[in-house]
């Protein structure tokens, strides 16, 4: 792919991130690994594959969950005792190649990276680095020559540190919340359904809400752009339920807790004064009052 392709194209699926898509054009172009680093729900996926489409719509795009229990030969490969029986123990046709070759002249997007075990960093450094793998004493020494995009959110505690040596292969780049509400507004009308009609000023209302707990120094953990979609879509399926063909305030009111309170948590200071769903019924009620609503 040419360089002036990249720098032409855009990642049309992923709205606003502008500075996010200057960086990722100039490190793919340098041919460099990446890293995408950012809360859940923001677009890293949408961007990653964003960029499949960029570098054609026949290059491969391998997808690989990380886990704790992902092994190095889900990854690399290993050998087929049956095809070992039939073509001899070392010979490469009873070699099975795992994902990674799949990906050759494509993309590897390798989705939270931080939850995979060191041993698993430290078998994917080869390919990384030489873009060949060698599979211990098997003769085997396939071609692994992909871009590798990973994905990691910083603050889930569940997960390995990323080791030094590995952290060496690759540029960070670090995703946002969406930068305006009239961004999020368009992701939220884009990405949500549309089944009935949603009044403007109500959506503005509940998108500020959500933007204001972001930038909340009592909120640990912030409410995604998933939330922010799923007000929209269970705020007119409840109209619908309720008969009406038109979202009212208290459509988002009786929706915002079981949308939001697991999708946010507070700092233990305030954890244990109030639950999460009592903290959201507050602040919108204080919400509602400063907007004018009630
Ligand atoms: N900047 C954005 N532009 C367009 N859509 C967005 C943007 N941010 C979030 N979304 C929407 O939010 C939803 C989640 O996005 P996506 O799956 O890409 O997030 P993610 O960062 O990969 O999340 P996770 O970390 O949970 O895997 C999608 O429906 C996507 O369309
Ligand atoms: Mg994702």
């Amino acid at each position: 792919m040419h360089f002036n392709d990249i720098i032409k194209k855009d990642f049309k699926d992923v709205l606003g991130q502008e500075d996010v898509k200057r960086q990722l054009k100039s490190a793919l172009i340098s041919e460099r690994n990446i890293i995408l680093v950012g809360a859940p729900g923001i677009g890293k996926t949408t961007l990653a594959k964003n960029v499949a489409h960029l570098i054609g719509d026949k290059a491969p795009f391998v997808r690989v969950q990380g886990s704790p229990d992902l092994t190095a030969e889900d990854l690399i490969g290993d050998i087929d005792p049956i095809k070992a029986l039939k073509f001899g123990p070392t010979s490469k046709e009873a070699f099975s190649p795992g994902k990674i070759f799949q990906a050759n002249k494509g993309i590897l997007f390798f989705d939270e990276i931080n939850r995979c075990s060191e041993k698993l960093q430290n078998s994917l450094l080869q390919a990384l680095e030489e873009k060949r793998v060698t599979v211990g004493s098997y003769k085997v020494d396939l071609d692994a020559n992909f871009t590798f995009i990973g994905t990691m959110n910083p603050e889930d505690t569940s997960t390995e540190t990323l080791s030094d040596v590995f952290l060496d292969r690759f540029d960070l780049i670090y995703v946002h919340y969406p930068e305006s509400l009239e961004i999020e507004k368009t992701i939220v009308e884009t990405s949500g359904h549309n089944k009935i009609d949603f009044p403007e000023n109500l959506l503005d209302m509940y998108l500020s809400f959500i933007r204001d707990l972001r930038a909340d120094d009592n909120v640990e953990k912030k409410p995604s752009v998933r939330a922010s979609i799923g007000i929209y879509e269970r705020a007119q399926t409840n109209a619908m339920v309720n008969e009406r063909n038109k979202v009212s305030l208290r459509d988002i009111q009786e929706v915002l807790v079981s949308v939001l309170s697991h999708r946010m948590r507070l700092k233990p200071s305030v954890k244990y004064l109030k639950t999460a769903k009592n903290y959201i019924k507050d602040e919108f009620k204080k919400h509602l009052e400063k907007g004018g609503y009630l």
